[in-house]
């Protein structure tokens, strides 16, 4: 395994942290499920349960900002205009390199897709650049044999859209914020969120898109 240690292991342990917040909360782990509806309040006390002590930033990062809270209200399947609302404001929020070039390196790319560093408790103060984690939900190269499920295969990614300038633009916008192609997605805001720059982004739609890449091997 190429990757931290976190990508099986933090699964596994953020569903028994759940497990236990939940309990803490006083809510049995099936009332999560969305038939049984779980209030709010009860949602935003396992949160708190979750997280005992945690410092400032980290506690900054529990609040939901309007696109999550819209997410959570509506279960991820909000009605039309708030489908609506929460892609017009993804779209505002991307950045395009200055010269218009939308692919860098894939070797770094691929790099990057395997690192889960940054923004865990572990990592602060950061102490070298933040990763992808694409492996986590995603397969890429026939290489990696370890990788997540979450997201669909990204295998040949490339080659199914013919590399087409439209596709390359498509997952530079995907990466830097999911929401535009698919409001409440799950995948991380890599762009919009500061979880990676603006070059990172193109080395890893490289990855993606450029010919020579693994991925379109
Ligand atoms: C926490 C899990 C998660 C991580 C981490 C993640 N993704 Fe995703 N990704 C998803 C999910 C779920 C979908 C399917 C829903 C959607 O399209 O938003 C998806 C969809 C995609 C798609 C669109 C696939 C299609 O059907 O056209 C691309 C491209 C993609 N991800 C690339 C990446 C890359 C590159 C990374 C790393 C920088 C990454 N993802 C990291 C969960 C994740």
């Amino acid at each position: 395994m190429h990757n931290e240690i976190q990508r099986p292991f933090s699964r596994t342990f953020a569903a028994a942290a759940l497990g236990a917040a939940l309990l803490a909360a006083g809510l049995a782990p099936g009332a999560l499920a969305q038939d049984a509806g779980p209030t709010q309040a009860q949602v935003d006390a396992v949160v708190e349960a979750a997280f005992p002590g945690i410092d400032a930033e980290w506690a900054a990062r529990l609040t939901p900002d309007e696109t999550m809270r819209q997410c959570n209200q509506f279960g991820n399947m909000p009605p039309d205009d708030v489908f609506e609302e929460i892609r017009t404001r993804a779209a505002s929020t991307i950045v395009y390199p200055d010269d218009g070039v939308l692919m860098g390196s894939w070797e770094n790319g691929e790099k990057l897709a395997q690192s889960g560093y940054g923004m865990r408790f572990s990592d602060y103060p950061p102490r070298r650049e933040s990763g992808g984690n694409c492996y986590a939900c995603h397969q890429l190269t026939p290489q990696e044999v370890s990788y997540g499920t979450l997201g669909p295969s990204l295998m040949g990614y490339g080659k199914l859209y013919d590399f087409s300038e439209e596709a390359v633009k498509a997952a530079y916008e995907k990466i830097y914020n999911p929401h535009v192609a698919l409001p409440c997605s799950m995948m991380p805001r890599f762009g919009a969120n500061a979880v990676l720059t603006i070059d990172q982004i193109k080395d890893i739609v490289a990855l993606l898109m450029d010919p020579a890449s693994p991925v379109n091997q």
